[in-house]
């Protein structure tokens, strides 16, 4: 593939770039529309840096937008963690699809501390099994009746306001459908019942489920609400920060057999399910996202793969085939993030940002000691529920800071071709 390929045109669109926020992915619009686009991104040509060279000042202020697009968006990579979530969870969604009887499903929780990427595997896995579903689907039911709003929504996904009450969390799962909110609680369990229903959902995903206050003995009402949603022929991913802590686990037990939470039916408990009357429990499997291990052969070997396909989306000039795989790289950003895959993200998109920025074009212990791992916007995370980790302070043993060079890329100026080897 040449240069003029791929390449953003001199007075052209930019390809890369797209209009309008980002699909919000709680409301049923947005949701079909990230799944749609979401591994629609070109990342930016590998070019050499004779190639980068000759281009025009303006060109190459463009791809220099594309790189950083490219290591912003670097997209999931697969690790043994997120496999084994995905895998369980695509196996429950797919079975509890293909129950045809009524009643009550096995859900799944999805525990680990924050920026682990429970969410973001959680929804990949989801939207995966939403296209499959889709597809089957298009034969079987009908088209929608002439004036009326038919959705066809496999899959819902809400996140749980900030300290939410059972109305908040109904009202959550009633925005993502646009559904009118009834004013009273029974009111809107059984719009929730209604949605989830007209809509043929088959899963529905609570995402943040550990920000329900649920540390006090007055928390039932919201153990029981999440008891009904159960009892509504969906597969319930719950996905939340160290659930055993947080009180969601209160009325199960273990079940030693199987490994799966139990919830027995509280005969105090209210129903607002009337076919549920019959169930006797519920079940859970809990799952933990747990950050890479860097004590095992194993562990370690995943680490390193994972830096490997990190080190294989990057695109800067002078990265050598083993620029994080290698020497004291792996082991330097592991002290840095802990393993916790959403640090190590950040910390690599910073550090990439620098390299091209300082014209370093290349990332090395020495260029990420001047980086601090800053979370950046923040709004969207509850720092009280866990979602926000701690970040380790910089090692000891890294090397000494030197000043952070701002200013203009000046790497190719001047100096001609040669100056880089690509
Ligand atoms: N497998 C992966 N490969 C690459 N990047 C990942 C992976 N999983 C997560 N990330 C990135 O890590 C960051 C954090 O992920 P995510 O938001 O899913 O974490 P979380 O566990 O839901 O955190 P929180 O508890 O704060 O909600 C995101 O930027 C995401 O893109
Ligand atoms: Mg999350």
């Amino acid at each position: 593939m040449t240069m003029a390929d791929r390449t953003p045109g001199e007075g052209g669109i930019v390809p890369f770039l797209r209009a309008g926020p980002p699909p919000d992915r709680t409301r049923v619009e947005g949701w079909r529309q990230w799944n749609e686009q979401r591994d629609s991104f070109i990342p930016a040509p590998r070019l050499s840096a004779d190639e980068y060279a000759s281009m025009s000042p303006r060109r190459r202020a463009l791809h220099d937008l594309h790189r950083t697009a490219t290591h912003v968006n670097m997209g999931l990579l697969e690790t043994p963690m997120s496999a084994r979530v995905t895998r369980l969870m695509r196996g429950r969604m797919r079975n509890n699809a293909l129950n045809f009887a009524p009643g009550t499903r096995d859900g799944l929780m999805i525990s680990g501390g924050g920026y682990l990427g429970k969410t973001e595997t959680a929804c990949d896995a989801a939207a995966t099994f939403e296209i499959l579903w889709r597809d089957l689907h298009r034969q079987l039911l009908p088209g929608p009746i002439p004036g009326t709003r038919d959705l066809f929504v496999p899959v819902a996904y809400c996140r749980t306001p900030v300290r939410a009450t059972p109305k908040g969390l109904c009202t959550a799962i009633l925005d993502f459908y646009g559904a009118p909110l009834p004013r009273t609680l029974n009111g809107l369990i059984r719009a929730v019942r209604d949605s989830l229903r007209d809509h043929h959902t088959t899963a529905l995903l609570l995402d943040d489920i550990t920000r329900l206050r649920l540390h006090r003995e007055d928390d039932q009402d919201t153990l029981d609400l999440v008891r009904e949603l159960m009892d509504l022929n969906v597969t319930l991913v719950l996905i939340g920060v160290d659930i055993p802590q947080s009180g969601l686990l209160r009325s199960g037990y273990p079940d030693p057999r199987t490994g799966q939470w139990v919830f027995p039916d509280l005969k105090t408990g209210k129903s607002y399910n009337p076919s549920a009357a019959t169930q006797t429990e519920r079940r859970f499997d809990l799952v933990d996202l747990d950050p890479f291990d860097y004590d095992t052969a194993e562990g370690m070997t995943a680490f390193v793969a994972h830096l490997a396909g990190i080190e294989d989306r990057l695109r800067l000039f002078r990265a050598r085939p083993g620029m994080l795989t290698e020497g004291a790289m792996p082991e330097y950003l592991f002290r840095r993030t802990r393993g916790i895959v959403g640090l190590l993200k950040r910390l690599v998109e910073d550090g990439c940002a620098e390299a091209i920025e300082s014209g370093a074009e290349e990332l090395t212990p020495d260029l990420l000691s001047t980086i601090r791992i800053s979370l950046g916007n923040l709004t969207d995370r509850d720092r009280e529920a866990g979602e926000v980790p701690d970040i380790p302070e910089e090692d000891p043993g890294s090397p000494p800071k030197k000043p952070r060079s701002r200013g203009r890329n000046t790497v190719f100026d001047d100096r001609g071709a040669k100056a880089v080897d690509g």
